[in-house]
């Protein structure tokens, strides 16, 4: 089969690999059609993920296709289904897995970071990671649920209500994929920060109701408390990781921590390598709580549901689609022109 592989960071490129079979009586054969290139491909394809991640790698952890072949011990799925991976594999074995908090787990591993991914022709995956996809949903769409799901489970985490007003920080990937989730949960404001105007325009232009602010001319947190009475908000999302410091600013969590009412919260979910600079009494004095949200737990089913209703907008996240063989050129165009695109889709 053809696979897109990363042999030295920076390059990716493609090769014949072999076609994966079916290993046990529960595993899926996936004929994948389309992969999405996510941060955290860009954070591996330039060796930051070493050395967690090793080489060579096929990467790819967000990706759909079709069934075509199931192991005799597979029910309720069959060639021809239409599907979706969910790439966390956790242990079973550690504090968190006991209980069921799989997210939480101490040696979570993920297809296409700690293990060949879907950036190829076919993958091989046990039956419980597969989700079936309604067939009206498209392909391009449908993979984009793994990166929907993030902002699914990061508004469970934090407990996101229906009238709640909330400030996401960062509307990269990641945020966008929060102001889908929220948009269905919500009826209060949403209100997005970021310094690229281009990609809070693209926000905008899915849900028209949302308020924007580029923290280039705008003092996020001064702006959060006029657009609320004074009150702040009641949950604040930190969706930027890797940020580009500004003057007379705070980071990212020190402005999520500013902008919330008392007794608010706070939800991180950016993966720099650098520590972020809090003050704690901002935070003791409004009581507030700090909550962290990795992956997903099982959001994919409602992502399924979102999509299947029609009440997102994925069309505005994909910002172009390369074919498979050109997998170089999107990895390079997102690192390039972060401005101009947000979801870049490999057709395979
Ligand atoms: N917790 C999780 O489950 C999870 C899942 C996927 C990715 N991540 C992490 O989330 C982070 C964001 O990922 P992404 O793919 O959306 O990245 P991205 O680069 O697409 O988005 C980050 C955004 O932050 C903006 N930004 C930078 N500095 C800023 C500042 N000072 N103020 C406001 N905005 C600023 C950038 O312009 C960009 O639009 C990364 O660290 C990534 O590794 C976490
Ligand atoms: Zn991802
Ligand atoms: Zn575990």
């Amino acid at each position: 089969m053809k696979a897109a592989v990363i042999r030295e960071y920076g390059k990716i490129k493609l090769e014949e690999a072999p076609k994966p079979v079916i290993k046990s009586g529960d595993d899926v054969l996936v004929r994948i059609r389309y992969a999405s290139i996510c941060g955290s491909d860009q954070h591996i394809f330039k060796g930051e993920f070493h050395p967690r991640t090793t080489l060579p790698l096929i990467p790819g952890h967000e990706f759909a296709g079709v069934v075509e072949e199931v192991g005799s011990e597979v029910k309720n799925i069959k060639p021809g289904d239409k599907v979706t991976v969910d790439p966390i594999i956790w242990c079973g074995k550690c504090p968190a897995c006991e209980v069921g908090h799989y997210p939480a787990c101490t040696s979570l591993k993920l297809v296409g970071i700690d293990l060949d991914g879907g950036f190829a022709e076919y993958i091989s995956v046990p039956s419980r990671m597969i989700y079936k996809v309604p067939s009206h949903i498209s392909d391009e769409h449908a993979a984009l649920i793994e990166i929907l799901s993030i902002g699914f489970h990061a508004s469970a985490r934090a407990g996101l209500e229906k009238n709640d007003n909330i400030l996401i920080v960062g509307t990269g990937k990641v945020g966008q994929s929060i102001l889908h989730a929220a948009q269905t949960i919500t009826t209060g404001k949403i209100i997005m920060v970021d310094i690229l105007e281009e990609r809070l325009a693209l926000a905008a232009s899915a849900f028209p109701g949302i308020i924007t602010i580029n923290a280039r001319q705008t003092d996020p947190v001064a702006a959060v408390k006029e657009l609320t009475g004074g009150r702040g908000v009641d949950i604040a999302f930190e969706a930027v990781g890797h940020e580009v410091t500004l003057e007379k600013r705070y980071n990212p969590v020190r402005i999520a921590i500013n902008a919330i009412k008392g007794g608010g919260k706070v939800c991180v979910l950016g993966l720099s390598d650098h520590p972020a600079e809090i003050l704690m009494k901002e935070l003791i004095w409004k009581e507030a709580r700090i909550i962290s949200s990795r992956v997903s737990h099982g959001e994919f089913a409602k992502v399924i549901e979102a999509l299947d209703k029609g009440v997102l907008n994925p069309d505005r996240m994909i910002t172009g689609i390369f074919e498979l063989g050109d997998a170089q050129k999107g990895f390079e165009i997102l690192d390039r022109e972060p401005e101009k695109h947000l979801k870049i889709l490999l057709r395979v």
